[in-house]
């Protein structure tokens, strides 16, 4: 892959030698997943492995859903709503919601990850409520956004439906914290469990995607499958046969060799919200910032989502001659699952009849590779991960190798790659300057702040 020097070049590439001369820190980080994963503390490492009653009954309610509903709405955001996203994209039709019904696997699919008014009765104006199913999802049960979406939604439908309310309502949250259960309990929605040492961006296999997923017809068991396996790839020390080690270890050379921006660049547009799934996932668990005696560390990488072919034609200019400080992975796939022939017309227009006779396939790859060619002419670290086909098995992989290489290069930079202090910051700031008791000492610090 173009991260090595034997092909950028010794300047910017990595050898062999400067990834051995790390092994000393590669055992230990080994070590402390493994450690970690003994006592729980990676929990979500085990859902391809732990959850099989759970599948039967997350299928039973999902072809319930399928069987009575027009519309399945996910309430959620963060970690709570980029996975559901990623995985709906890449599996069904890119234009599902407008199919036809009884072309469609399951209801029409809705993720509103957002409290931006304007979205909310966008949503409105276009499902009937009676007939759709409400998936509120948060681990915490308490974030502002998710919890207001669902107040509104609360008010609605029972308005609407009066006691029967109830039955549009899915709850996913922590068995345990937060009010979502409480209220879950108190109203009597079908609730599923986010299981305890299974944080917010690393949920996507445990309820928070695969009831969505089930619901739009998605395999499940195969996206566990798909994982599982990754998981034992991704299980050894040798850091040369385990694709996560390897690329969490190119990585943390590339940021400590200033490379502060990390771009994702899918070829198909079917993985173009894995990119978007990916940056929160990289940037949450990475950016961090640790005190040691008295001096202050940084770390992580800006993520940078992009879309070939489409961005080639924005940004790549800028990846190819602007600063060095930025590390590409493209993601390809082998084989499309559509083929599409460009016809062989024009022929009096050589520069354009060349294209005719080859496949759209084809020029979309030609055009991957291209860009990988000029990026690795221009001495720009960039790296590929292909899938052999979009598929639930190689999509619930993707998802494994992801987390896993997120949380070995956690254990390279010595941080905590499960926590965001600073996301909880501002969800604090936001209880407290909209009144919630508890937060009184957070608003008196905002009010001291410095007036604009
Ligand atoms: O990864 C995380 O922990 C966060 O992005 C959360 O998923 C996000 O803040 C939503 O939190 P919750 O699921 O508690 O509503």
């Amino acid at each position: 892959n173009n991260m090595m020097e034997e092909f950028i070049g010794p300047e910017e590439g990595f050898s062999r030698r400067q990834i051995a001369s790390l092994d000393s820190q590669i055992r230990l980080a080994h070590h402390n997943m493994r450690e970690k994963r003994k006592k729980g503390g990676m929990d979500w490492r085990e859902l391809p492995f732990n959850q099989d009653d759970l599948i039967e009954a997350i299928n039973k309610t999902a072809e319930d859903i399928r069987g009575r509903y027009e519309a399945f709405v996910v309430l959620g955001i963060g970690g709570s709503a980029l996975g559901p996203l990623a995985v709906q994209t890449a599996l069904n039709h890119l234009h599902y919601n407008e199919l036809q019904a009884e072309k469609r696997v399951g209801p029409r699919f809705y993720v509103v990850d957002n409290v931006d008014p304007e979205r909310m009765q966008a949503l409105f104006d276009i499902i009937d409520l009676q007939k759709t199913v409400f998936n509120v999802i948060s681990k915490s049960g308490s974030t502002s956004e998710t919890m207001s979406q669902f107040m509104i939604v609360s008010k609605m439908l029972k308005e609407k439906l009066g006691s029967d309310y109830a039955k549009n309502i899915i709850a996913t949250t922590d068995q345990a914290k937060g009010n979502l259960i409480r209220l879950a309990k108190e109203e009597g929605y079908t609730t599923f469990i986010i299981p305890e040492g299974v944080g917010g961006r690393f949920s996507e296999l445990s309820p928070v995607g695969l009831l969505p997923a089930a619901v739009c017809g998605i395999d499940i068991k195969e996206l566990l499958a798909g994982a599982a396996f990754m998981d034992k790839i991704c299980d050894q020390e040798e850091v040369f046969q385990n694709p996560a080690y390897i690329l969490a270890v190119l990585q943390y050379l590339a940021m400590k060799n200033g490379k502060n921006i990390s771009v994702m660049m899918p070829y198909a547009d079917s993985l173009k919200f894995f990119a978007d799934w990916y940056a929160q996932l990289w940037a949450e668990s990475l950016g961090k910032r640790m005190d040691l005696s008295n001096n202050e560390v940084y770390t992580g990488q800006t993520p940078v989502k992009a879309l070939g072919t489409t961005d080639q034609h924005s940004q790549v200019q800028l990846y190819t001659e602007g600063p060095f400080d930025k590390v590409v992975t493209f993601l390809g796939v082998g084989k499309y699952r559509i083929s599409m022939e460009i016809p062989k017309i024009f022929l009096d227009i050589p520069a354009v009849a060349f294209l005719g006779g080859h496949t759209m396939e084809e020029l979309i790859t030609a055009e991957q590779l291209a860009t990988e060619y000029a990026l690795m002419k221009a001495q720009r670290l960039n790296c590929t991960i292909t899938l052999p086909e979009v598929n639930a098995f190689t999509i619930g992989q993707l998802i494994q190798l992801l987390e896993i290489k997120t949380a070995f290069a956690g254990e390279l930079l010595n941080i905590n790659a499960f926590d965001q202090p600073g996301v909880e910051e501002g969800k604090n700031a936001t209880y407290a300057l909209l009144g919630r008791p508890g937060y009184e000492d957070k608003k008196e610090e905002l009010d001291s702040r410095p007036a604009k």
